[in-house]
């Protein structure tokens, strides 16, 4: 039998018409596997809430294509966390895509994405970084799906139209890279108040 070595805190969502919500916290006793705990019921499914992060790149807000963009992270109920508008210093592009160093489109990668004012965002729901990316779809535009932001709205690849994290590992690093924690709002998601 499995021992475990710590209490684990445990946040069920449940599903509450298109929207998960928390439906309690609950402690597993230290030394009780999952197994012991018991099955879940059927109705509640395990999410995890995570922070992602965002940018509206350079070509979006010169095309207004800004709001267009924002409306659908909210209507995919992505929280908007943390927003700004900022042209980016070339350090700070460096260190963002310090990954792509060496290759072939580095040069010009940072050379668009510094050229204009860019929007960060930090955005959070469940399953926010595969959540996102689907969102986005791919990298290429010409491969990227109909109905997808760079599917929509991306020309080429060199110019895509957002960046999403591609983990949670990054998506951290990333936030940190141009975010103060002050800058970042957490609150209660409220959504089914105002309905
Ligand atoms: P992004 O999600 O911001 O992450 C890295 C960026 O590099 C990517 O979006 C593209 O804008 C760019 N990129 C990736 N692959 C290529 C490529 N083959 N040619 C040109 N640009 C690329």
């Amino acid at each position: 039998m499995v021992e475990y070595q710590q209490n684990i805190l445990y946040t069920y969502y449940i599903r509450a018409g298109r929207n998960y919500v928390p439906a309690r916290l609950r402690i597993v006793p230290k030394g009780r596997s999952p197994e012991e705990r018991g099955p879940m019921q059927p109705q509640e499914e395990i999410m995890s809430v995570e922070r992602t992060f965002t940018i509206i790149k350079p070509g979006a807000l010169q095309r207004r294509l800004v709001g267009e963009i924002i409306s659908r992270f909210e209507t995919k109920g992505f929280r908007i966390l943390g927003m700004k508008t900022m042209k980016i210093p070339l350090e700070i592009a460096e260190e963002h895509y310090n990954e792509h160093v060496g290759k072939a489109f580095y040069e010009s990668l940072l050379t668009y994405m510094i050229s204009d004012p860019a929007v960060v965002m930090v955005l959070e729901r469940e399953n926010a970084v595969d959540s996102l990316r689907k969102l986005a779809g791919a990298t290429n535009p010409d491969s990227a799906e109909p109905g997808t932001i760079r599917g929509d709205y991306g020309v080429t690849t060199k110019k895509n139209i957002v960046h999403a994290s591609d983990s949670l590992k990054s998506a951290k690093r990333e936030i940190a890279i141009f975010f103060k924690e002050e800058e970042i709002i957490n609150y209660t998601d409220s959504l089914k108040e105002w309905y």
